[in-house]
């Protein structure tokens, strides 16, 4: 058999091979005989060291598209089997139908989150950014700037956590008043949430950790009328109900006047009842005209601007909502009383 005839055969012999080989393993015995080191390829193309001339370069021309047309049928079977593999696997996976609904159990927000979000839309609406300031402040943010100087008495009123550095966590919302009016200057009207610590000895209506909600409007001729005003609107929409308010006097050095906002007792309507004490009042929120020094701090002029700011306490709000008795169940990660909220 002359050299010719032989790659002929070699050719009919691997076309044969590879209709039979029906799995990858079989492919690479099949590589490892034909091209491999001793491969028939392999050996043909040594063959060729013994003719010479013309013939040679003939007969090389024929075994390397031999060796290119094994290569690329090798790799094409390859490919086919590997289609054929994942379509089994398909064929086989478990069928299911995507349009089912998922059983997973569902969250819910925390109670206060929902009232927040309630406030913050209606406050929204009525034209006040909503701002966000760090729990971890300087004495001046918390104290000095909202006119509570080193050693004054007003001091006492909120037992302090302080920090090794100097700093501490804020104990009121208040804390953000300074920064947010040199931020935006006047006119400016924003509410601004957040967590506030205390070092209270904790029972059911005292926690170490607990919500405010600050929230100011400075502007031209802003008087206590509009004070009333907003309170009287947003707690309208928050109880969802006519709620009637009262300004009583009440002492906070940021303000002057100062009062406590109450509201109309929300069990009883106003008539006096055991929860109000019988005086059909209930007290929810301190505010009043903020102090001139205030404004002079945050780089308002008091002369030609006035404002009034108020310090709601978010979570007695959300306990008085939601009829929660135990603020500790707030922070208590206790699902059972906690999941019952759902925000709309
Ligand atoms: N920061 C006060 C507190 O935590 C609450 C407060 C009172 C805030 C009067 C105000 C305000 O903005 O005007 O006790």
């Amino acid at each position: 058999m002359d050299m010719k005839e032989k790659i002929e055969a070699l050719k009919a012999r691997f076309n044969a091979d590879l209709e039979a080989a029906k799995n990858s393993d079989a492919l690479e015995k099949l590589r490892v005989a034909y091209l491999g080191k001793k491969g028939s390829v392999t050996e043909l193309l040594k063959g060729l060291k013994d003719v010479s001339g013309e013939e040679k370069r003939e007969l090389g021309q024929h075994i390397n598209s031999l060796k290119k047309q094994v290569e690329e049928q090798l790799a094409g079977q390859v490919e086919k089997l590997k289609a054929a593999e994942q379509d089994r696997l398909i064929a086989s996976a478990e069928q299911y139908d995507v349009s089912l609904p998922i059983a997973a159990p569902q969250g819910s927000y925390h109670p206060i989150t929902v009232v927040q979000r309630q406030l913050e839309e209606i406050f929204s609406s009525m034209g006040f950014t909503i701002e966000d300031y760090p729990e971890i402040v300087t004495d001046y943010e918390c104290f000095e700037a909202v006119n509570v100087p080193k050693d004054h008495p007003a001091r006492d009123m909120q037992d302090t956590f302080w920090l090794d550095n100097g700093q501490l966590l804020k104990t009121q919302t208040s804390a953000a008043q300074n920064a947010i009016m040199r931020k935006y200057g006047a006119p400016l009207r924003a509410i601004f949430p957040g967590r506030c610590f205390r070092n209270e000895a904790t029972d059911a209506s005292h926690e170490n950790t607990f919500f405010q909600m600050e929230g100011m409007m400075i502007d031209k001729n802003i008087s206590i009328s509009n004070l009333i005003y907003f309170m009287k609107t947003m707690l309208s929409e928050v109880f969802e109900r006519d709620i009637q308010v009262r300004l009583r006097p009440g002492f906070f050095p940021f303000v002057e006047p100062g009062f406590e906002l109450d509201i109309s007792c929300l069990i009883c309507g106003g008539e006096g009842c055991p929860t109000c004490k019988h005086s059909g009042w209930l007290e929810l929120c301190p505010c009043g005209m903020i102090h001139p020094n205030v404004l002079r701090e945050g780089g308002i002029d008091p002369d030609e601007y006035t404002g009034f700011a108020f310090g709601l306490g978010l979570t007695r709000l959300a306990m008085m909502k939601y009829g929660i008795k135990d603020i500790r169940d707030l922070n208590s990660g206790n699902l059972k009383a906690l999941s019952q909220f759902k925000h709309e």
